[in-house]
């Protein structure tokens, strides 16, 4: 097969929702219909237990397992769909953010009761930075929730995209009847409990059928004013808005009954797209060339101390990636070999000789690669697009045990290298302050920094509530700012000067005083939409 064949044939995507709302349902669901029905349940087990917020251990030992699932691979209609797990846990969202640079599209769960919630509102504002395709799945129309029209208008507000229903229920919870395809103009009945994949359609040529009447009895002409309306209100689909990320579709259904699942996913391979150009520092990268490119998007660290050895994730990107063959480590300025490179298929570890773009391949790596890494054929240059994300809780940490300063040092290099935490260093390096979204991660840095660097630590709380990354046209103006909020003032391991900000108010009187200065969301995006303030 042509690398341009094995291109087309890939599809790459992540599921995202707040907790709770259906991710790992669906996920299940989706390699049923792949055909991967020994790996459903597996996704499940995997998933990180609410039960276990307080114990970080089990919590690290579940991620542990689900590295061998993160990325889940089955085929469909001759397509290699890939999709890439994220965790659920709100502690860990700075990993989902990450994951996200590595894919090409997303399916967004919404749950039908709770509508639009944080976490979505979160991870919606990341995809938008990098135009990620979205399709929309409103889920759990077995039980009540709000109406439909109101869901999808909370949709279209909160996460300022338009919206196009693929699909549209008629009742929900006790009055579930189904979901009519407005684009194949067919019914889909609902029969609660069933969970195998089957189907059940109704072929009707126009609503105005009595077969409607029939089957949905007083419930028939509220679907047929629905339908009416809809057609009103909302754009027909547009293949090219979808694809710039402005225009989502949206399905509704029920994951746990798998009933709506298939009208999805016959729609996901439809559109959704392969493997998309990157940008680098200094070109755009076609995943058609010939030669191998590639970015390190996420890394799991081994926790037994007497495995260092930890699992970097590589999405290919351009050329074929191939076993035993030297590649170029940009940032090291040196070639790298890789002996054992694996595939992540669900439950299957196996060592792959290659792998093309729009795949993941797991590397074993003894520290030599951080989260952004380039690897390419020889060329120099450096995927954009892996930025850090404001941290939401900040902490100072203080060394315990002065004889250890440097396996300190050491150790929390490396594991804000890894991405469990950001590291900003304050008045030339007298202070280190660890920037995280979850509490749950200054457990994981005391204990590592004790158990894999004997070193010892405690966190000082800091009232700060945001990291913006800054700049200005005037390079003396922002030398001005920095000097006089020095004591807000951090710099992250590229050296960035970055704001801490102890509230969104304390910030926007901030950006009122000094007009001059951009405060930015990420350590990368620094365009006009991820200014703060610019929506
Ligand atoms: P997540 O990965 O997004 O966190 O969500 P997950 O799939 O684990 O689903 C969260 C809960 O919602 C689960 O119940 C799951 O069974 C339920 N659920 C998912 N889809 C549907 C649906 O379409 N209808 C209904 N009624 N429920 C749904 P749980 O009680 O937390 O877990 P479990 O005991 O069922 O495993």
């Amino acid at each position: 097969m042509s690398i341009q064949d094995e291109i087309e044939k890939r599809k790459t995507f992540a599921i995202i929702s707040h907790p709770d709302a259906g991710k790992t349902t669906l996920t299940e669901k989706l390699l049923l219909f792949g055909g991967g029905i020994h790996t459903a349940g597996a996704v499940k087990s995997n998933k990180i237990k609410r039960s276990a917020t307080s114990d970080f251990m089990q919590i690290e030992k579940q991620r542990g397992i689900s590295v061998a699932t993160s990325v889940m691979t089955f085929e469909y209609r001759d397509k290699l769909i890939n999709i890439l797990d994220t965790p659920g846990h709100k502690d860990f969202a700075e990993d989902t953010y990450r994951t996200l640079t590595a894919v090409d599209s997303v399916i967004l769960v919404v749950d039908v009761a709770k509508g639009v919630e944080e976490q979505t509102e979160k991870l919606m504002n990341v995809c938008r930075m990098r135009n990620t395709p979205v399709i929309i799945f409103v889920n759990k129309l077995d039980r009540e929730g709000k109406p439909p029209f109101e869901v999808m208008d909370e949709l279209e507000e909160k996460l300022d995209i338009s919206l196009r229903p693929m699909t549209w229920p008629a009742g929900m919870g006790a009055r579930f009847k189904g979901v009519y395809n407005l684009h194949q103009r067919n019914l889909y009945l609902f029969s609660p409990g069933k969970t195998k994949v089957e189907e059940d359609r109704l072929l009707i040529d126009s609503l105005d059928s009595p077969l409607l009447d029939q089957k949905l009895d007083s419930q028939a002409d509220q679907l047929r004013e629905d339908v009416e309306l809809i057609e009103g209100v909302y754009e027909q689909f547009s293949m090219a808005a979808y694809l710039q990320g402005e225009q989502a579709p949206v399905f509704f259904g029920s994951a746990l009954n798998n009933f709506g699942v298939r009208e999805l996913l016959e729609t996901f391979i439809d559109i959704a797209p392969t493997p998309r150009v990157r940008e680098t520092d200094t070109r755009e990268v076609h995943p058609e060339e010939e030669r191998f490119s590639g970015f390190i998007f996420k890394i799991h660290a081994n926790l037994d101390p007497r495995h260092r050895d930890r699992i970097a994730f590589l999405r290919v990107c351009s050329g074929t990636f191939q076993k035993d063959k030297a590649f170029r480590h940009v940032r090291l300025k040196k070639d790298v070999r890789f002996t054992t490179p694996y595939n992540f298929m669900a439950q299957r570890k196996s060592v792959l000789t290659e792998a093309y773009p729009g795949d993941v391949v797991g590397l074993y790596d003894r520290g030599d690669l951080k989260i952004g890494d380039t690897l390419t054929e020889g060329e120099e240059l450096q995927f954009r697009g892996i930025p850090s994300f404001s941290p939401e809780i900040f902490r100072e940490l203080v060394n315990t045990n002065p004889m250890k300063s440097k396996q300190l040092d050491k150790g929390i290099a490396q594991l804000s290298e890894e991405g469990v935490a950001q590291l900003f260093i304050q008045d030339k390096g007298r202070r280190k302050i660890v920037g995280t979204v979850g509490d749950l991660q200054f457990d994981v840095i005391t204990y590592r920094l004790e158990h894999e660097y004997g070193a010892h630590c405690r966190f000082e709380p800091l009232s700060y509530a945001m990291a913006c990354w800054l700049t200005s046209e005037d390079p003396a103006k922002l030398k001005d700012f920095i000097r006089l909020k020095g004591s807000s003032i951090v710099y992250d391991h590229d050296e960035n000067p970055v704001f801490l900000a102890e509230s969104k108010w304390w910030l926007h009187a901030m950006m009122e005083d000094y007009p001059e200065i951009e405060f930015h969301f990420t350590s990368e995006f620094k365009t006009e939409q991820n200014r703060v303030g610019a929506s």
